[in-house]
């Protein structure tokens, strides 16, 4: 399970790929059907960026971005702009609202909340007839990245420091879990998988990648000498998994989607 702490999040970590990022969230929306939404929320919105795309493309919609992590909106909140689109500091694992909601989009951030169970039911009882979910997460569990991971942690330095830390092969459920279950809220669901070949350069692109993610409630609970020799230990399985030929490293990346309407 991973810790809910997430002041652990680092922005600049984090929008070194912003360019990789943003095209599954292109893809999600190219879906959206909705015509003239009123409420929109973008859950776990981190930088705010993605929401801004939101009030761009409704400009007669409030949009209000929620995130847990201080460190992440404090690059939101100068994009704030009041009455059409702001940002709330709040766990999606307990989040409500009163406001009828037109559209909830979630975007590379419900993998890191447990109970998908729960908090789909609660989003359903918060959307309008003919409201829609959005979601889109990205689904590592079966690539050998997250093979790396384990086998680094599992390291007896370490083991028990991060034993149960961090993203986890449940993390995200098959995708079929999802349809199913938002049919039986009464959905009418839109679903894939896709995997995007992300073509990377640098020295250890994929361990860069796993840094502004991933390995965050990892890395928070280690400290100093023991973090460089988890990086060291990990980084190098992680070469080995995805090998550079010609200074390109080719991250193959699956991501999971869902597009559902009440
Ligand atoms: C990978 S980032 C995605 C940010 C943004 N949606 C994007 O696509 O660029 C994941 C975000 O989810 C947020 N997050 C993780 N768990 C959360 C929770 N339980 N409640 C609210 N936000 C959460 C993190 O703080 C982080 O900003």
């Amino acid at each position: 399970m991973e810790t809910k702490e997430h002041s652990m999040w680092d922005a600049a970590t984090y929008l070194k790929f912003s360019d990789e990022r943003s095209r599954p969230f292109a893809d999600l929306m190219s879906q959206v059907r909705t015509a003239e939404p009123e409420w929109i929320i973008d859950l776990g919105c981190g930088t705010g960026a993605l929401a801004k795309t939101l009030s761009e493309r409704w400009p007669g919609a409030r949009v209000v971005g929620v995130d847990s992590s201080k460190e992440m909106l404090s690059q939101a909140t100068p994009l704030a702009i009041p009455g059409r689109l702001e940002y709330e500091q709040a766990d999606i694992a307990t989040w409500s609202t009163q406001r009828p909601l037109d559209l909830v989009v979630s975007n590379a951030a419900l993998q890191w909340v447990n109970d998908h169970d729960g908090v789909l039911t609660r989003l359903a009882k918060m959307l309008v007839p003919g409201g829609t979910l959005a979601v889109q997460m990205p689904d590592r569990s079966h690539t050998p990245s997250q093979v790396a991971v384990e086998d680094a942690v599992a390291d007896p330095r370490w083991s028990s420091t991060l034993q149960n830390v961090g993203l986890h092969r449940k993390s995200v459920e098959p995708l079929a879990w999802y349809v199913h279950h938002l049919h039986d809220l009464g959905f009418k669901v839109n679903a894939w998988e896709t995997t995007y070949y992300h073509i990377l350069t640098g020295e250890n692109p994929v361990l860069e990648w796993l840094k502004g993610t991933a390995l965050r409630p990892l890395l928070a609970c280690l400290r100093g000498e023991q973090t460089e020799e988890f990086l060291r230990v990990l980084g190098s399985r992680l070469k080995d998994a995805y090998p550079a030929r010609e200074g390109i490293t080719v991250f193959p990346m699956p991501r999971v989607f869902f597009v559902a309407t009440r």
